[in-house]
């Protein structure tokens, strides 16, 4: 397990590939970018492979009708179980490349076989919010980067008659508060009901699933709860008209939790990709780790009772009282612009909760080669499939965060390279971060992975059900 950072199954791997190709023997269409074109000749040559092999594999499938098990399974699942055959629509597409090639003018490498609607919303619910830089590029800016990358994506229809989800792209994170700059969310539950209305008067599609198929993102701390503050946001609850769909949120725990009772799909919190790469341009992710263990951020010497509860369950002011002198570890509480050049100078990044569980930090450190030391009891945390969580982290119950020194100690003596080197590979960061254009294998690609397997299941169960 430790050796291996790819976790899908390989049958589902084949299968997937095998879908792909049919897609892709009509992706001719493509609009250069500069991005793309960089690998244009790489992927050529790939594509030659992949038709020489899709055709292989497709006149095997046709002559014998019995395609073997290990390598077509999902395959023959999907013509045999479901109701609409994925297989069947794939070929279909492939010989009818005049239509196809209306919608697939991007996305060389995507064969998922879902289509998405995406609603066009008057400008004050999302693109005016861009008018302020932050918007795009802060801690809760998935709500943004996904509606991008999915207006580029080849899984975009504009024919919602065909669609198989429907993304309502509500930007409710944008109000940023003139008096501390955090986003404020007082506003999302109008703005989106708002919405809601819209799309639901003008469109017959929400009625149709009362809003099951519908999809939207709530990035910021108890996602569709629209509060900062736990006890608020457990009060206050996912409003109602958003129950039945399906939200990309980043908060999520392993216990039940009136925040995540609706279907849900966790995804990590933004953080730039170009920023990551400015910061690995001038440190390797290989380099020199001079710091031991890291953190900068909050951490209160006398937490107040806030309705009951401390800042970060008092964990950040233990790590404060008990390493705050300790030379291995290096521990800041004021922000500062370089923080990316000191994770990458650090072997362990510590990750306590804060008043959610989950933090930016979680992304920082793995797309910064950093070790995450994740310090919130029950977290869910993103993308479980592709990121080998368990075997590029670790994890301290937060009772034991007294204990920090002896157990970072011990790990360095024993398996800390094991643990770098699942790290370090690439599609481990890539996982966890969001591009525009969406690039395989990123956190839009995972989203579209889960929201895959949704399709697949959903079509073999009557209705549509929350894990
Ligand atoms: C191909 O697509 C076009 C445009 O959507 C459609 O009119 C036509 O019927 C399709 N061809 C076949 C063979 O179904
Ligand atoms: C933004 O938030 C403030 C409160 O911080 C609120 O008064 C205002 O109405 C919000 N703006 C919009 C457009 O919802
Ligand atoms: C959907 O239902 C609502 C509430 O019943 C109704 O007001 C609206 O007109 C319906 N939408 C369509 C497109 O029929
Ligand atoms: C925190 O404050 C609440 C009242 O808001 C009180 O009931 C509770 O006992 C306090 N908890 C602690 C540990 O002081
Ligand atoms: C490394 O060691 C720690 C503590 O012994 C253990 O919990 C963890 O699972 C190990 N990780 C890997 C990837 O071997």
């Amino acid at each position: 397990m430790v050796e291996s950072p790819h976790h899908k199954k390989p049958t589902k791997d084949r299968g997937f590939y095998v879908r792909m190709r049919l897609l892709n023997n009509n992706s001719r269409h493509v609009r250069s970018s500069p991005a793309i074109e960089k690998s244009f000749c790489y992927r050529y040559f790939k594509w030659v492979l992949w038709i020489s092999l899709s055709f292989y594999f497709l006149s095997s499938f046709l002559i014998t009708h019995k395609p073997t098990p290990s390598s077509l399974s999902s395959l023959s699942k999907s013509t045999t179980v479901l109701p609409r055959s994925k297989a069947s629509r794939a070929l279909f597409e492939s010989l009818n490349s005049s239509s196809s090639s209306i919608h697939h003018h991007q996305g060389i490498f995507e064969g998922f076989n879902l289509k998405v609607f995406i609603y066009e919303l008057p400008s004050k619910y999302n693109t005016d919010w861009l008018q302020d830089q932050r918007c795009s590029n802060h801690l809760f800016a998935s709500e943004v980067a996904i509606h991008k990358a999915l207006l580029n994506s080849k899984v975009r229809t504009f024919d919602p008659s065909e669609a198989d989800f429907f993304f309502v792209p509500v930007y409710v994170s944008c109000n940023f508060s003139t008096v501390n700059g955090f986003p404020a969310i007082g506003h999302a539950r109008n703005l989106i009901s708002s919405a809601v209305e819209i799309i639901s008067s003008q469109f017959p599609f929400w009625n149709r699933s009362l809003g099951s198929d519908h999809i939207f993102v709530a990035s910021h701390d108890y996602g569709a709860c629209f509060h900062a503050m736990e006890d608020r946001a457990k009060a206050d609850g996912i409003p109602e008209f958003m129950k039945r769909s399906i939200i990309l949120q980043t908060f999520g725990v392993k216990y039940d939790h009136p925040c995540q009772n609706v279907e849900n799909i966790v995804i990590p919190p933004y953080i730039s990709p170009e920023s990551v790469g400015n910061t690995l341009d001038k440190s390797p992710i290989t380099g020199r780790r001079d710091i031991f263990a890291f953190f900068r951020g909050k951490m209160e010497v006398h937490p107040k009772n806030v309705s009951g509860r401390f800042y970060s369950k008092r964990v950040r002011t233990v790590i404060y009282k008990k390493y705050g002198n300790d030379r291995r570890f290096y521990l800041k509480r004021h922000r500062f612009a370089g923080y990316q050049s000191e994770i990458v100078r650090s072997t362990f990044c510590l990750c306590p909760l804060g008043w959610a569980p989950w933090s930016p930090r979680l992304v920082e450190s793995v797309a910064l080669g950093c070790v995450p030391v994740i310090i919130a009891d029950g977290i869910r945390l993103p993308f479980p499939d592709a990121v080998p969580w368990a075997e590029i982290s670790l994890t301290v119950a937060e009772k034991d965060v007294a204990k920090l020194g002896p157990i970072l100690e011990h790990v360095a003596s024993t398996n800390l390279s094991a643990i770098q080197r699942n790290l370090w590979d690439p599609s481990v960061r890539r996982a966890l971060l969001f591009n525009d254009p969406m690039v395989e294998g990123d956190a839009t690609w995972q989203v579209l992975e889960a929201l895959s397997d949704r399709l697949d299941r959903s079509h073999r169960k009557p209705s549509v059900s929350s894990e």
